[in-house]
Order: structure tokens, then C-alpha cells, then sequence
């Protein structure tokens, strides 16, 4: 039975705070029933093309193979007892070793990204690596430890004092994480993602990832790549890595892992900075982790991005969008879009204020798009659509776009 969404907001407000019914009110009281592909359908029946999703649906809206394999499980054997041999996960493992790079083969699933982040620091730490490097506008989660290497001042006022040692360095940039790395002498570590997304859709020059990597090892600190956003096809190939032909010591995975339909997220790490938990396998667990369901959704996720060439959509849908997204603009955007940019399916609107990010949010919306903020960069609207998207969905969102762009421009 469906809620009017008077009666929903209700419960909102009672049940979750004013703030997040008041969010749920500026976006026109929305109620979401279903999905399909790119689609999500709302409760009168109006479909809306996702392009938002913050990185999740990268095979879209239940994809049948993966709901196919979670639901197998799920009626044989969802949770594991924690003691036996579970296959399930052993196969996922397997099947996330054998698409990372050289020799990430260690895996340690858990419940989200930010737990990734979590187990790593920790992993990390272990080790004697105390001092963590993190980029300006990184991102990599909210919990503690997580909050403490996402640079981002208002999420992590109100919970201070944070991690000790944490040092910011800007993006793409090797001198400065040089002078940051010296300091740590010997116990550091360096935290960054390929692609920033959450910090506004930020590409690092080429070349980056192999001078951060190389400087790691000269001042022995570990490389921890969080591919959460960027990972499992959505930047155009399998990992944003792979650009530079680096292997790191841990790489975080999440979003497209979970295939869109159980949320698992996963470090992969060398066995040499997997060491402390090899040893202990006590040491960092959690009761639901890398429990049978989730773990057939990732190994069904993998199997799909593989078998429909996903990484190879990416990069062609792209190409096409980041083409048109930039002839549109130069058309309509009326001096209001300051940058467009971004790689395979992590594509960003630069605007010129962030009051228009909510204007253009709202205006694609009223023409059945949706769209994402970015936490760290409240200039920036970013789309990261699925690989499966048609050549209308991609007019469409275009054609959209240009109209919301314009209504912009004369408003
Ligand atoms: C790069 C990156 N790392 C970590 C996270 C945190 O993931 P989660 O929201 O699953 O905790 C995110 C989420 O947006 C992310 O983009």
C-alpha cells in the first residue's frame, strides 16, 4: 500500500528529523516505488532517468543477473555461520582478486565505503604507518577514522578532536605530497582516489598516480587507493589505476561492487600489508560482513561488468556524453557553467555559484532527470549514470540538459 506523501513526510519528520523531511519537501514530496535499468518510477507512475546514484548503479536498476544470483541465495543460505568454509564469499574474493591489478590478492569484505577506509587506516596503523596524507576535497567516508582523512571542514567540526597525524596535501599535485611524505618519516601513509568525485569531479594530471606510487615507496609509506567511486568500470576501464599502470598496497572498493542490489563494499590489499590480519583474523570483523547474499551479488556484478563489457561502454557512453554535456553548455549555458569535466561515467557541471547547482538540480528534475550534488564541492553537479544506458537515454538526458541549461540562463 502506498503513502500519500503528506502522511510520509510525517513520519519523516518524526522519524528521521525535520532536516531530511524538509530536504524531501524541496524536492517536490517524490516518492519512489520501483526500479528498472536507468529508471527509477515514482508513486504516480512518472519514470525518472537516474543519472544520479552517487556512483552505485553502474549495471543500473536491478540487473537481472545479479537479482537472479541474491535471490538463489537468499533462499538457500543467506548468512553464513561465521565458522564453517562459506563458498560464496571465497568466490567473490576470487573473482575481485583476479580483476585487480598485480598482485592485489588479499580481500577483506565489509558493509560500506567508509568501512573500507576504516579497515585500512587500521591495517595501516598495524603496521606502523600512523601519519595519514589525504588530498583537499578527498573523500572517503563518515565515520571516524573515515571523517578524518575526508577533508571536508563542516562534516568534521562538530566531532573533533579527529585522528592525530593527519596531513592534507593538494590534488595532483607530487612536490607537495613530497614535502608531506618527508615529515611522516618512515610512518606514513597516503590516501587518495584516482578520480575525486564527492571533491567535484577532479582529474589529476597524467601521470599522478605512478609519481604519488613512486614516491610512497621512496619514503616508505603505503599507497592506499580508494576506488570506491571510480573502481569497477565506471572511469572507462576496470580501475582508475589502471590509467598509470599502478598497483597499490590497498585498494578500496564499494558502490558498483554491490551491483546495485546488496551493499558490500571490500579492501584488497598486497599480502605484505594484509600481514596483521592474515596473522589475526580477530583483529577488524564485522557480524554481517561478506556474508553469502552480498558476496553473490558482487561475484554476479563482476560476472556482468565482464560479460557486457562494461568498461568499454563506459568509456564509449563517456566520451559521447562529456561531448555533448560540453556542446550543450557552450549553447545554453549562458556563462553559468564555469567547467565541464570528468572521465568515462564520472562526469561534473563546474557551475559559477552553488546556488545554480540546486537550480540546475531542480530544473533537470522537472524534466525527469536526476542528478547528484557533490559533498565536498557544492559547486559542482555531477552525473555518474549506468554503462547500460541506450542511445535515446543518452538524447534524452541531453536534450534535457540543453532545456534545463537554457530555462537557467533566462531565469
Ligand atoms: C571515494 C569514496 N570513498 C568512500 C566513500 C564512502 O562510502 P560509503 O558511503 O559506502 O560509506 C565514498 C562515498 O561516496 C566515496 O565516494
Amino acid at each position: 500500500m502506498l503513502l500519500d506523501s503528506d502522511v510520509l513526510t510525517d513520519r519523516y519528520r518524526r522519524h528521521f528529523g525535520s532536516g531530511r523531511a524538509a530536504l524531501g519537501r524541496l524536492i517536490g514530496d517524490l516518492v519512489e516505488v520501483e526500479s528498472s535499468g536507468a529508471w527509477i518510477t515514482v508513486a504516480d507512475g512518472r519514470r525518472v532517468l537516474d543519472f544520479g546514484g552517487y556512483g552505485v548503479y553502474l549495471l543500473g536498476h536491478r540487473h537481472p543477473a545479479v537479482v537472479e544470483a541474491v535471490c538463489d541465495q537468499v533462499r538457500r543460505h543467506p548468512m553464513a555461520s561465521r565458522v564453517f568454509l562459506d563458498p560464496v564469499s571465497a568466490g567473490a574474493a576470487a573473482a575481485l582478486a583476479e580483476i585487480t591489478p598485480g598482485d592485489l590478492d588479499l580481500v577483506h569484505f565489509v558493509n560500506s565505503g567508509a568501512e573500507a577506509t576504516e579497515c585500512a587506516l587500521k591495517l595501516a596503523r598495524a603496521q606502523g604507518k600512523t601519519a595519514v596524507i589525504t588530498t583537499r576535497a578527498g573523500f572517503h567516508g563518515k565515520t571516524l577514522g573515515a571523517l578524518s582523512v575526508t577533508a571536508n571542514g563542516v562534516l568534521q567540526q562538530p566531532f573533533r578532536p579527529l585522528l592525530p597525524h593527519i596531513m592534507e596535501v593538494a590534488f595532483g599535485d607530487p612536490a607537495e605530497l613530497e614535502v608531506a611524505l618527508r615529515a611522516t618519516g618512515g610512518h606514513g601513509c597516503f590516501i587518495v582516489e584516482p578520480v575525486q568525485g564527492e571533491g567535484g569531479v577532479n582529474v589529476p594530471p597524467p601521470g599522478y598516480l605512478r609519481d604519488a606510487a613512486e614516491l610512497c615507496r621512496r619514503y616508505e609509506a603505503l599507497l592506499i587507493v580508494d576506488e570506491v567511486q571510480t573502481g569497477l568500470g565506471r572511469l572507462g576501464r576496470w580501475w582508475g589505476v589502471d590509467a598509470d599502470g599502478v598497483v597499490p598496497d590497498m585498494m578500496l572498493v564499494g558502490k558498483g561492487l554491490s551491483g546495485g542490489v546488496m551493499p558490500i563494499a571490500a579492501v584488497v590489499a598486497t599480502r605484505e600489508s594484509y600481514e596483521p590480519f592474515a596473522r589475526d583474523p580477530y583483529l577488524h570483523t564485522s557480524t554481517f560482513a561478506g556474508s553469502p547474499a552480498v558476496c553473490a551479488a558482487a561475484r554476479a556484478a563482476i560476472g556482468v561488468i565482464r560479460d557486457e563489457d562494461l568498461t568499454a561502454r563506459a568509456a564509449m557512453l563517456g566520451e559521447h556524453l562529456l561531448a555533448g554535456i560540453r556542446t550543450a553548455v557552450a549553447r545554453y549555458g549562458g556563462g553559468r557553467v564555469a567547467q565541464v569535466r570528468g572521465r568515462g561515467l564520472l562526469l561534473g557541471l563546474e557551475m559559477a555559484s552553488s546556488g545554480l547547482v540546486g537550480e540546475l538540480f531542480l530544473n533537470l528534475l522537472e524534466r525527469d532527470v536526476l542528478a547528484n550534488h557533490s559533498l565536498n564541492a557544492a559547486n559542482v553537479l555531477r552525473f555518474t549514470p549506468p554503462a547500460i544506458l541506450t542511445t535515446d537515454e543518452v538524447e534524452l538526458f541531453l536534450r534535457a540538459l540543453a532545456e534545463a541549461l537554457e530555462d537557467l540562463t533566462l531565469t
